[in-house]
């Protein structure tokens, strides 16, 4: 198990995932963890669960499933604990989301109503759209780390379990550019004690998460972890980050359909985005502050994938739009529609058009648990910092300073597995095909 300096330590003793934020995605998330325990659905969307990973060459017919490979909690091990500024249990909250049916939430009843929220680290400030009063007092914001700081240690200890990761399922916060305060932890600690303005709950929570040694990781597009500040401590206590903002409906298809249409070197002048969507996350984005956080997540995609720079005849004219509009009867079942307009061969013109009738938290629940036990593996690795190979589930890939992020679907997957192979000590796979690259022999 061990190469270059890597052991991955034993996935014993259990794990609890903290989520800030117990509403649709969390809720849709525990809810399936109970419904797979008892037999009830299989977990579908997982790639710690269903996924494979080839091993050596083709021919040895290595192929286990991830979960078999890698030392990974099994979700029989798994434990909950979550925030929020609504005191409803997780029944409650599950059954207010309107994601899962009654049959299948009743069947869950018990230990979902068992996860009851701790009070919110929360400011109207960054959410305008929510008002709840089930949230934590303190006269700075280094006090609201120090209580959430106790709440991580109090529900790991509680639970039993060994070890804790983070998920943040909360609400889109406000766009907030990267301020002075953020530049280094020392800054950012007096930034806490002064109740500095730039300073967003979702950075309060990941300041406590990784001061607890706590991998976290950020399902929402607002900054959170993602400041030099923050992740200078990811650094300094050993402990992995990921984000931002879950790949669920539109952006998947975007980072599917994208790299295929410049695979084949087909040209874009214009690609038409818009959703209606009617869940509680659908009437926060209807603020244009949380909106413009998640605009600007789903709009770098496609200008990192198809790199006009490079392909200026192909993609320098291209017009993006993205648009969300909350519609209440949808609820969470949102619509996406994309016009997407190509060119070919000499410039002749075609259209792509996608209806995408999806279920954002039913494509977002898996994420959360691939998310969760994959930074336990990278704390049992010993990784710190951001971890690149985990981008496959964001929208909004968090890279290292001076590397752009990488968006395409399948070079993250590609990153994903042979991150894997690598922890695990096997060969790393180039796909180059050694089999195929047979020369006839020269006689001079
Ligand atoms: N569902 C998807 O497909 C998807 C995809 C990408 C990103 N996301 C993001 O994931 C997050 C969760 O989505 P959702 O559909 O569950 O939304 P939701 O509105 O149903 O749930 C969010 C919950 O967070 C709570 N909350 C807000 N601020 C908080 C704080 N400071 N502390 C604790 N709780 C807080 C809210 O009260 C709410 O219950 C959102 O930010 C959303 O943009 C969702």
């Amino acid at each position: 198990m061990t190469r270059k300096g890597f052991t991955v330590q034993p996935a014993d003793g259990g794990l609890i995932v903290l989520l800030p934020g117990l509403g649709a995605v969390s809720t849709t998330f525990i809810a399936g963890i109970h419904a797979i325990r008892k037999g009830l659905a299989a977990p579908i969307g997982s790639v710690t669960q269903m996924g494979t990973i080839r091993l050596g060459k083709r021919t040895e017919g290595r192929t286990p499933l991830i979960r078999d490979f890698v030392p990974i909690v099994p979700i029989e091990e798994l434990s909950f604990a979550s925030w929020d500024l609504f005191e409803d249990d997780g029944y409650t909250a599950a059954q207010k989301a309107g994601v899962l049916e009654p049959a299948l939430l009743d069947a869950v009843r018990e230990e979902l109503a068992e996860v009851r929220p701790m009070p919110a680290v929360f400011d109207r400030e960054f959410v305008k759209k929510l008002d709840g009063s089930y949230v934590k007092s303190g006269a700075t914001k280094m006090d609201l780390a120090k209580q959430l700081i106790e709440d991580i240690e109090r529900a790991r200890e509680a639970s039993g379990a060994a070890r804790a990761v983070m998920i943040w399922c909360g609400s889109t916060e406000t766009f907030l550019a990267e301020a002075p305060v953020h530049r280094d932890l020392e800054t950012f600690e007096k930034g806490l004690r002064n109740n500095s303005p730039d300073i967003a709950p979702s950075m309060i929570y990941a300041y406590a998460a990784l001061k607890c040694g706590v991998p976290y990781a950020n399902g929402a597009p607002n900054l959170s972890a993602d400041i030099p500040a923050l992740l200078e401590l990811a650094s300094a206590n050993g402990v992995p980050v990921g984000g931002k903002d879950f790949k669920t409906g539109q952006t998947l298809m975007k980072t599917i359909l994208a790299p295929g249409l410049k695979a084949r070197m087909l040209g874009l002048s214009g690609w038409f985005s818009t959703n209606i969507l009617g869940n509680r996350d659908g009437e926060v984005l209807d603020d244009p502050g949380s909106f413009k956080t998640k605009e600007e997540s789903k709009l770098s995609v496609l200008e990192y994938i198809l790199q006009p720079d490079m392909y200026p005849d192909l993609y320098r004219d291209l017009y993006h739009k993205v648009r969300i509009n909350y519609y209440p009867p949808r609820r969470d079942n949102k619509e996406g529609w994309d016009n997407i307009d190509i060119f070919g061969w000499l410039g002749y013109e075609m259209q792509i058009k996608v209806d995408f009738l999806c279920r954002d938290s039913i494509l977002a629940a898996p994420l959360v648990l691939d998310l969760a036990l994959f930074l336990d593996v990278a704390s049992r690795a010993g990784l710190r910092g951001i971890q690149e190979w985990l981008s496959f589930f964001f929208k909004s890939p968090m890279s290292p300073p001076g590397v752009y992020p990488e968006h395409d679907l399948f070079i993250q997957r590609k990153k994903l597995t042979n991150t894997l192979r690598y922890l695990m000590g096997e060969e790393v796979i180039s796909h180059l095909g050694e089999y195929t690259l047979e020369t006839r022999e020269t006689s001079d």
